[in-house]
This record gives C-alpha cells, sequence and structure tokens, in this order.
C-alpha cells in the first residue's frame, strides 16, 4: 500500500508562503535534505533536538515579496509591519527591518525587542486589548503608534500624556463585521470579537478623540483573522475601511494611514494553496483604490501586519526519535524528544503539519504512525496517522512550517526546557537564541526559609 507520495521540492521562490518547505531545500548527493546550504541531520548534531531552524533567505525573499508587490499595485505610500506575535527576536526584527518593514508589537516584551533591535519607534504599532499604564507610557515615550482598541485605552493614555506637550500618535481599530473562514478562535474581525470598536460606535468615538488635545488620530485598523485563504474578505474589509477613513476626515481628524491587519494563510500541508502575496497584495490594493475613487478621496499610506506569511515557511523544527509503541490493529506511536510545549499548534487547533525524515525525505513510506510528543498528555500529537518511511530511534525529523506561533505560543510545560533557535544562510548556521537549561527553569523559584531544614 502506498500511504503518500515521497516529498517533491517543487519551489515558487517568489512567494515563501505557497511552499511547504523554506525555498532554500535541497537534497545533497546521499540525498539528504539541506536548507540554508546545511544539512539539517548535521545541526541536529551541532545544536541538540529539538532545534528551531530559520531560513534566512526564505524570510527575506517573503519580506521583499510584499515590498515588491506594494511598489506594483498601490500607487500611494506603503509600510509594511511584521507581526511580531508570530516569532519575536532580535535577530528576527533584525532582519525585517533591515528589508524596509516596521513592526506589529502587542506586549511590552515586543515593544522592547523591537526597540533593542533597533527598530526606530515612529515605524512600530502597538496593539492589545487590554494595555496596561506602563505599556502605554512605553510606547508614548518612544514615539510608537498606539492602536486604540477601547475606551479603557482612551481614558488610560488621557491619564498619562494629558499634561504633557507631545501628542500621541494613534490608530483607531476597528471591528469590521466581516466573516472568514478561518478555525474559530483565530478569527478578529467579527462583531462578536474582543478587539476593536464596533462600526456604530465610530462616529462618537471619533468625535470623543477629536475633543481630546493630546491624541494625534493618524489613521484606521482591522484584521480580520489568520491562515486565510479566501481574497474576497480582505477585499471586503478595504471598502468597509475606506468608508470608514471617510468619516474620520469629515470630522476632522487628519488620517493618512489605513491598516488593514494581516492574516495570508500558508501552505502546510500538500493540499493547502493560499494566494501568493503579490496576489493578495494587488486585490486588496484595487479594492482601496477603487474605493477611495468612488468617494474622490486621496489614496491613504497602506499599512498591513503580516506574522505567518513572512516567518512561517522560513521555519522549522528538527526532533529525534525516541521510543516507538505499537498497539497491534489499533495504532502505532513514535515519540520525539519535544512536543506541544515547542510545538502547541496540533493540540490547540487541530492543525496539520508535513514533517519528514531528513535524511531520506524521499523515501517511501511504510506504515502509518501518531508522530507524538514527550509530555504528560494523551492529546500531545504533533502528527496524526502520519505516513513514514522505516524509521529507528535516533532518526532526525523534521517539522516544516513551523516559523510561526510555535516559539512565540511555546511553554514550559512538565518544566520542558524551550529549544535553541538557529538561522541558516549560505551554509553558515548562527544561534540566535540559546537553548534553556532546566536549571533556567528554576530561577524564579523561591523556597520560603520556614521550608528549609534548621541543623
Ligand atoms: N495583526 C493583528 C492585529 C493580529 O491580531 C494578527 C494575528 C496579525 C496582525 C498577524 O496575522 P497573520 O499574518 O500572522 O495571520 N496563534 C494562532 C494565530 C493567531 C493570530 C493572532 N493575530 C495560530 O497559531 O494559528
Amino acid at each position: 500500500m502506498i500511504i503518500s507520495r515521497p516529498f517533491e521540492l517543487g519551489q515558487d521562490q517568489s512567494s515563501p508562503n505557497k511552499n511547504v518547505f523554506p525555498i532554500t531545500a535541497e537534497l545533497d548527493e546521499l540525498g539528504r535534505m539541506m536548507i540554508g546550504g546545511c544539512r539539517l541531520s548535521n545541526l541536529a548534531e551541532i545544536y541538540g533536538t529539538p532545534l528551531y531552524v530559520i531560513d534566512e533567505k526564505t524570510l527575506r525573499i517573503a519580506c521583499r515579496a510584499y515590498k515588491e508587490a506594494l511598489r506594483n499595485y498601490y500607487p500611494a505610500a506603503s509600510l509594511p509591519l511584521y507581526a511580531s506575535k508570530a516569532n519575536s527576536s532580535l535577530a528576527i526584527s533584525n532582519i525585517v527591518m533591515s528589508e524596509g518593514f516596521g513592526i506589529d508589537v502587542v506586549s511590552e516584551g515586543e515593544l522592547i525587542t523591537a526597540l533593542k533591535a533597533g527598530m526606530p519607534g515612529k515605524n512600530i504599532v502597538f496593539h492589545g486589548n487590554n494595555k496596561s499604564s506602563r505599556e502605554l507610557l512605553l510606547a508614548y515615550k518612544n514615539d510608537v503608534t498606539i492602536v486604540i482598541d477601547n475606551h479603557h485605552d482612551i481614558d488610560q493614555l488621557n491619564y498619562i500624556v494629558n499634561s504633557t506637550e507631545k501628542k500621541a500618535r494613534l490608530i483607531l481599530r476597528l471591528t469590521p463585521g466581516i466573516e472568514c473562514h478561518t478555525h474559530e478562535y483565530i478569527r478578529t474581525g467579527h462583531l462578536d470579537s474582543k478587539f476593536g470598536f464596533d462600526l456604530e460606535d465610530l462616529d462618537k468615538t471619533l468625535v470623543k478623540l477629536k475633543n481630546l488635545h493630546w491624541a494625534n488620530l493618524i489613521g484606521l485598523h482591522a484584521h480580520i483573522g489568520s491562515q486565510i485563504f479566501e481574497l474576497k474578505p480582505h477585499q471586503d474589509l478595504a471598502e468597509v475601511m475606506v468608508s470608514a477613513l471617510h468619516k474620520a476626515i469629515e470630522i476632522g481628524h487628519p488620517v493618512t494611514d489605513l491598516n488593514i491587519g494581516g492574516g495570508l494563510g500558508i501552505k502546510y500541508i500538500d493540499s493547502d494553496d493560499p494566494p501568493s502575496i503579490a496576489n493578495w497584495v494587488e486585490k486588496i490594493s484595487k479594492s482601496i483604490i477603487d474605493s477611495c475613487k468612488k468617494r474622490n478621496m486621496d489614496y491613504p499610506r497602506l499599512l498591513c501586519e503580516p506574522g505567518r506569511s513572512i516567518i512561517a515557511t522560513a521555519g522549522l523544527t528538527l526532533y529525534k526519535l525516541g521510543s516507538r509503541k505499537n498497539i497491534p490493529g489499533i495504532n502505532k506511536y513514535v515519540s520525539v524528544d519535544g512536543g506541544m510545549s515547542d510545538n502547541p499548534r496540533p493540540i490547540t487547533y487541530e492543525s496539520t503539519y508535513t514533517a519528514c525524515l531528513v535524511d531520506k525525505p524521499s523515501a517511501e513510506p511504510q506504515e502509518s504512525v501518531n508522530i507524538v510528543g514527550k509530555h504528560c498528555e494523551s492529546g500531545d500529537i504533533l502528527l496524526k496517522n502520519y505516513p513514514l518511511p522505516n524509521s529507528s530511534s535516533g532518526d532526525v525529523l523534521g517539522v516544516f512550517g513551523t516559523g510561526a506561533y510555535n516559539l512565540s505560543m511555546s511553554s514550559n510545560y512538565n518544566r520542558i526546557p524551550r529549544p535553541a533557535s538557529i538561522l541558516v544562510s549560505n551554509g553558515n548556521a548562527e544561534l540566535v537564541q540559546k537553548r534553556e537549561l532546566p536549571e533556567d527553569l528554576l530561577r524564579y523559584d523561591i523556597l520560603p526559609d520556614r521550608f528549609i531544614a534548621k541543623g
């Protein structure tokens, strides 16, 4: 029985999100998989497993695809922002900045990472439905654009910046009431959402902001969801947002920016077929242009916030296979040395991935197995009923498309330390985040004196 055909490395060089593998994927003379000119099994040997690997070229090409498409299809100014919730680190922030991106952040941690990486405050957009006053102050002091998500944000800023000279640069987040087909938990633009202002409250909120001397409203924002393959919802969004922008201008706000969020999907498995980055930008641009023309408006500066489509395909995770359990006629379990703590997406969203034994990616599958993690949780299954060639303990397994929402959503469940992250490029590998050690996990533990045996 053929369970699945072996891997092909057919790559769309212009839009990484349309590939399962990083665009530098190739096989060496012995058929072993290489990424960024580095043999994956060799990286596992040197850096240990589990290991997050990021292919710099794939990351840069995704950034360039957005920049180029904006240049080609949008006739006015634009600024793509990398949604750093997908994977936040100094190295990644630095790379996206060098490609002309700004950054979207949602916490003090992501904000200080972007600032430390050298990102100017004016190119940082700060989101969040429950920002602390400390976070708001930090953003304000660094000239970061603050996304007003609710009245609590306005009240807190009123307190923080009321008596100062400098105005706060603001973007107002709206809930545009647009449905899209993705996992229920990752839809954010429909009406029953914790994020943003309902369109019904737009006028009132715009007037409220107009009357605050410290508020400088420069634009509007909406984000409708993530891992979206349809283009229609974003086209509809453009029309809704241009109409809202028109209203803001009528009320007297000097708005220039339209931020349409992120959301473009990626190919995790063979049957996924997302639009290309160019296609996504082209359709949205056209919709904005048409909507502006209809209203005789100047084109706004176009901001977008891709996360997954920038970094997911650049990333992969290496594991070593360990124990195996065969339950005749029922199931086969093959364990890896990581799991739900380094990739919580399968257990959280039933997400699917593509994987292979990196030293024989083209070998014919011989059996169907559950590839499971090492955590004390039966649901800790990374890949269900997955076709695998003959394998042995110690073989290195690569799971692809893990660059987004893996490290950033990782945990220390079972006190398992986080993997290291390395960046590969032109045959070189560089450590960009150290592996946590079990001892690191004790660093905030305090044993009260009364528990320490005396004498
Ligand atoms: N902008 C805002 C305001 C967002 O909330 C998000 C994602 C993005 C941009 C980036 O969206 P992307 O281009 O990455 O689709 N943990 C989930 C994904 C949650 C996305 C949350 N917001 C997952 O693992 O699939």
